[in-house]
């Protein structure tokens, strides 16, 4: 069995509802099985055990959240020292309100995080523009949410948008399995 771990940061339950998503299309993939944790509870031990790792962010003053940064600043950096993370599938999801319609900063916050999993040396997982209902939640870094509507009222994020990133968890569920075990970089 691999084990794919979600990290991710909520307050209002957007960024969890898509976790919970990307989860499910982890569990749709045979032998792969998904394991959900809050960016400040999790530990080196839940990363090392993992085969793949997806991180989940909401969008905060255009960019990542603290306790997903903290996380990384943390957690991952103490692997890093020890290449402990080096080969591991990774990939990101964000949420964001999009007020006033523009919004702004899930593709930065996406970044953010992505260059941080490239630093740990883990394998990015994209997101294919053919992807279901990719239009309505999906850049090719991975699946967005947004939870506001024009008038910035939270009205949740869409199932269009939960759909892409079940989508998101299978592709990368599907990737692990191909992935590890194999090595990829020198030990
Ligand atoms: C402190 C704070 C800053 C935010 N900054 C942004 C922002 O820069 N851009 C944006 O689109 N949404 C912003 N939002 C809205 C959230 O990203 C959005 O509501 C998201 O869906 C929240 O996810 P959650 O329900 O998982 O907490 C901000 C929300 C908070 C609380």
């Amino acid at each position: 069995m691999r084990k794919v771990t979600i990290v991710y940061a909520s307050d209002y339950g957007n960024t969890e509802k898509m976790a919970q998503s990307v989860a499910d299309g982890v569990d749709s993939v045979e032998s792969v099985s998904s394991h959900l944790v809050q960016a400040e509870e999790v530990t080196a031990d839940d990363l090392t055990s993992s085969d793949g790792v997806i991180i989940g962010s909401p969008v905060h003053m255009g960019s990542v959240d603290w306790r997903v940064k903290k996380f990384i600043d943390t957690v991952c950096s103490g692997l890093w020292m020890q290449n402990k993370l080096n080969g591991k599938v990774a990939g990101v999801f964000v949420s964001g309100g999009g007020f006033g319609s523009a919004g702004g900063g899930c593709e930065i916050a996406m970044l953010s995080i992505l260059n941080n999993i490239a630093e740990l040396g883990m394998l990015i997982v994209p997101l294919p523009k053919n992807s279901p209902s990719y239009k309505s939640g999906g850049l090719h870094w991975g699946p967005y949410g947004r939870s506001a509507d024009e008038n910035m009222e939270n009205v949740g994020v869409s199932d269009e948008a939960l759909a892409v990133a079940k989508v998101h968890g299978a592709n990368i569920a599907r990737a692990t399995l191909a992935v590890s075990g194999n090595i990829i970089f020198l030990e």
